[in-house]
């Protein structure tokens, strides 16, 4: 029983996305120093720190009061030390808000992954020196701040019948009908293809929340592990979250479903011609045409 409560809990917080980590799991960590009349060590050990590091770099000759950094990363780790002068880390996690100050080289601050991190208040001649737990990948970082919001805020569930109540709602619209290219559909039929999703492995659907919020659903279909191909498909079927940057956010993640969990290397999706808003979508994320039957538009990403 209390093992069931545990799970419900777990599950409401990954729906709201509180599963990720907030202003306060950032900590300054003292990292010591072994002091002599010529002057002051500190020893960085891997031990001493809470991710193993791949990569260090520092930066230096800021002009003093400038800022660095706003932005976040989506799974690296980093430990920020002032080995020289003083800065401000101003911390955000999409609700709370934090302000550190660095000012001795035998103090870090540690800022874990979905954080939006800027330096600030350089002093002059001050040296920034980060940790870091992955090697540079820029798809490792999130560069604007509506991209972040929509990362904090969008989450992915299971499918559940809710998703599928609310379907029905939203595929019966017609103009979300039409710009999904939605043929007629019955309550049965949308059982039938409901019950089946446990035994069709060419299938992947899954729910869209923001904050909590049932507002979509996405998936990939007729996965095919020979070829490395799959299908997308996607919508928002909660109008009020339209271009907002959350259809951007909702690839990402079905690009990382079918590269990880499927090993796929490439993504089609049909679209229906006129849908400017989905191809202007589609063609942010790097979709571009590959062909057209009828109003039927085909698109490809190598991913
Ligand atoms: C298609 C969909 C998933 C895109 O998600 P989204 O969050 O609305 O899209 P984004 O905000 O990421 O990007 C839309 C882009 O199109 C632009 N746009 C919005 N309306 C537009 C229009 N009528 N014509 C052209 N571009 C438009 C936006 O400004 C944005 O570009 P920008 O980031 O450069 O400003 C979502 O709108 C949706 O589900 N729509 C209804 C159903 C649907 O069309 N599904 C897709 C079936 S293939």
């Amino acid at each position: 029983m209390i093992i069931r409560i545990i799970f419900a809990i777990l599950k409401i917080l990954k729906m709201k996305g509180m599963d990720k980590a907030s202003v306060f799991d950032c900590s300054v960590i003292d990292l010591g120093q072994i002091s002599s009349d010529e002057g002051n060590i500190t020893v960085l050990e891997n031990d001493k720190f809470p991710f193993d590091v791949k990569r260090i770099f520092y930066l230096y000759d800021i002009k003093g009061g400038e800022s660095r950094g706003a932005h976040a990363h989506i799974a690296c780790h980093q430990f920020l030390i002032a080995a020289s002068g003083s800065f401000a880390v101003h911390l955000d996690d999409g609700i709370y808000k934090r302000e550190v100050f660095i000012n001795r080289p035998n103090l870090g601050l540690h800022i874990p992954p979905g954080i939006w991190a800027s330096e600030m208040n350089f002093s002059s001649g001050a040296i920034c020196l980060v940790m870091a737990s992955l090697l540079y990948s820029e798809d490792d970082y999130i560069r604007s701040y509506k991209d972040f919001r929509n990362y904090r805020h969008v989450t992915f569930v299971d499918y559940s019948k809710r998703f599928l109540e609310k379907s029905w709602f939203w595929l019966n619209d017609v103009e979300i009908k039409f710009l999904t290219n939605t043929p007629d559909f019955d309550r049965e039929l949308q059982y039938k293809w409901f019950n089946s999703l446990a035994n069709n492995p060419n299938y992947r659907v899954q729910g869209v929340c923001y904050e909590g919020r049932e507002i979509g659903v996405l998936g990939l279909k007729n996965i095919d592990s020979i070829q490395k191909k799959g299908e997308y498909f996607g919508y928002i079927g909660e109008r009020d979250y339209w271009s907002k940057g959350i259809g951007g956010r909702m690839l990402i993640h079905a690009q990382s479903l079918a590269k990880i969990e499927f090993g796929l290397e490439t993504l089609y999706l049909n679209v229906i011609q006129g849908n400017d808003r989905a191809i202007k979508a589609y063609q942010k994320f790097g979709f571009s045409k590959v062909g057209q039957t009828g109003d039927l538009i085909r698109m490809e990403k190598r991913i």
